[in-house]
């Protein structure tokens, strides 16, 4: 059977990234240590065609933010050939869930299939980062290490590592993000006073956070995530002009989580570029989390997610769900 669809996850940094190495490649200036989220899926298919051409969730894609990946692909690869793109996610697109590191994951994999290139997930790894840096990790399923001005992500542990572990999505609004990653990188390195000390200071999470994962600590990983995604988003706030993700039910979720936490629940939220809160919890709280937070608002949608598998394909037949 023609296994061509490619299923990718998005990668969720616990330790973020922020900011590129001022050289060409997309490298990151800061290492950053993710999980990748099972339950939430990009599912592309790509074929030849007559120039490059991306349909994402019905709507044709701008052709400026594929162009650099696409002739970077197609030197690589050593194909002359465009690609026709069809891909889409199960959850929602440029919102802050990291949908960029499962759409070029995705989309890697299957161009290299289109063009029958049987590639290691570390070549395709180093590949997908020229589309998006946070893809390079989406690569690898469980829990990932993309260390700072690296070519490609390193897997740590798998996804069998702690099967209970849970992060459970707080959809605040499906709108797109203001202001896309990329860009605010630029204009936090350039104008945020904040920025040099977040390079410096980053790095250090990482010792502590990886110690925590392999002990399956959730306190101790918890609170070096938190510091992770608070400090990110001080350099961000102190931007020229300031730069904020954050709406009034961002906030409430944020204030439910500390309250949680004092009430004795483990729960430790993070965000990206975006107003969604993933939190960090054991499968045993979810619910009590979704309750609290709902009589919050009742409008907080939820995902759960866990942690997940790398790309792999599929035919048609085998896809059980087919998003709209
Ligand atoms: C806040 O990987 O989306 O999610 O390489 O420019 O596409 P580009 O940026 P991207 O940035 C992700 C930033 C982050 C943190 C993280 O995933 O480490």
């Amino acid at each position: 059977m023609d296994q061509n669809i490619c299923i990718a996850s998005p990668s969720l940094a616990l330790i973020k990234y922020w900011g590129k190495k001022r050289m060409p490649g997309n490298l990151t200036a800061t290492p950053s240590l993710a999980v990748t989220l099972g339950g939430l899926e990009t599912e592309t298919q790509v074929y030849p065609g007559p120039e490059d051409f991306v349909l994402l969730n019905g709507k044709v894609q701008e052709a400026e933010r594929y162009r650099g990946f696409f002739e970077h692909l197609r030197r690589r690869l050593k194909v002359d050939q465009h690609f026709h793109v069809r891909t889409q996610n199960n959850f929602p697109s440029s919102a802050g869930l990291a949908s960029s590191s499962s759409g070029f994951a995705a989309l890697t994999c299957a161009a290299a299939r289109a063009v029958d290139r049987a590639l290691s997930p570390q070549a395709l790894s180093a590949l997908a980062r020229y589309g998006s840096a946070s893809a390079s990790r989406a690569l690898f399923g469980g829990f990932v290490l993309l260390p700072a001005g690296a070519r490609r992500a390193e897997p740590l542990l798998p996804a069998e590592h702690w099967p209970e572990l849970r992060i459970l999505v707080a959809v605040v609004t499906e709108q797109r993000k203001p202001i896309s990653s990329r860009e605010a990188m630029t204009v936090t390195r350039l104008t945020s006073p904040y920025y040099r000390s977040w390079i410096r200071s980053s790095p250090k999470l990482i010792p502590q956070a990886v110690s925590a994962l392999k002990a399956r600590d959730i306190e101790a990983l918890g609170a070096a995530v938190r510091l992770s995604y608070s400090r990110m988003h001080a350099v961000l706030l102190a931007s020229d002009p300031p730069l904020t993700y954050w709406t009034a039910r961002t906030l409430t979720v944020l204030n439910s989580c500390a309250r949680l936490r004092r009430e004795g629940i483990g729960v430790w939220e993070t965000m990206d570029a975006g107003p969604q809160v993933k939190m960090l919890c054991l499968s045993s709280d979810v619910a009590r989390i979704k309750q609290a937070l709902s009589e919050q608002d009742e409008r907080i949608r939820f995902i759960e997610a866990y942690p997940g598998l790398a790309p792999r394909f599929v035919d048609r037949a085998q896809r059980e769900v087919r998003y709209a």
